[in-house]
């Protein structure tokens, strides 16, 4: 089972900031999560609209401008990254778990995944695009056919398998309060991976293993690894 960290090494330092992205590759987490919106045409990595939670600024990220922006702290000094930025630190050594939060990201999405690719040699079967909102994967799918899609689910709703069909997506990924083993058998069946958010504690992490998830979400990497003799 793959341990996938969650914002980074969130539970040990700032979600969604380069110190957390860089402890994920020490901690050895096979993947990185982490949360995407657009300002001024350029993805930036943060989890809500909003600053109040992460950082020491106020108000919607969408009042400023990326300089402003770039100048907000997101804790212990660290700031508000660029996509492009972790894209660089990452350089492959794992792989990404995009998460689309904002509706106006797909046309920066498809202007970075190409720029990465030429100056990076990033290679997009190390990506995964998640997002709760489907229609715009269905349109990522589109416009970009090998990226890879995981179907963002909180629940489990009945139709789960059909929205996965649709998306062309290659996993479901759903909260832990609702997996069980019908499910990830059914996902197994139908060639879907399933990944599990956001599993923590020992026990969990042993009951997902058990139940043959392909990957938790993690904000402890190391601890979880630890937990599960990895
Ligand atoms: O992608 C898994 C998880 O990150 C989804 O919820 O709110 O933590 O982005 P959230
Ligand atoms: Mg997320």
């Amino acid at each position: 089972m793959q341990i996938i960290a969650h914002r980074g090494a969130s539970g040990e330092y700032p979600e969604n900031t380069l110190l957390a992205f860089k402890q994920a590759l020490a901690q050895k987490a096979d993947a990185i999560e982490l949360d995407v919106f657009a300002v001024e045409g350029e993805l930036i990595v943060i989890h809500d609209a909003r600053l109040e939670r992460t950082t020491n600024g106020k108000g919607s990220i969408y009042q400023y401008t990326l300089a402003e922006l770039a100048s907000i702290d997101a804790g212990r000094g660290q700031a508000i990254p660029t996509l492009w930025q972790v894209l660089q630190l990452i350089q492959n050594k794992c792989w990404l778990n995009i998460e689309l939060k904002g509706a106006n990201t797909l046309q920066p999405l498809l202007r970075l995944l190409d720029r990465a690719e030429n100056e990076l040699g990033f290679d997009l079967q190390t990506l995964l695009v998640s997002s709760f909102n489907h229609p715009l994967l269905a349109a990522l799918k589109t416009a970009k056919p090998t990226v890879r899609i995981g179907a963002l689910t909180a629940s489990l709703p009945l139709h789960y398998a059909a929205f996965a069909a649709e998306l062309n997506a290659e996993a479901v990924h759903c909260d832990a309060g609702f997996i069980d083993e019908k499910m990830v058998a059914d996902a197994k069946k139908r060639g879907l991976k399933v990944y599990v958010y956001t599993v923590d504690n020992a026990e969990a992490l042993q009951q997902m293993r058990t139940l043959g998830v392909d990957g938790v979400f993690s904000n402890y990497p190391a601890q979880s690894r630890q937990f599960l003799g990895l």
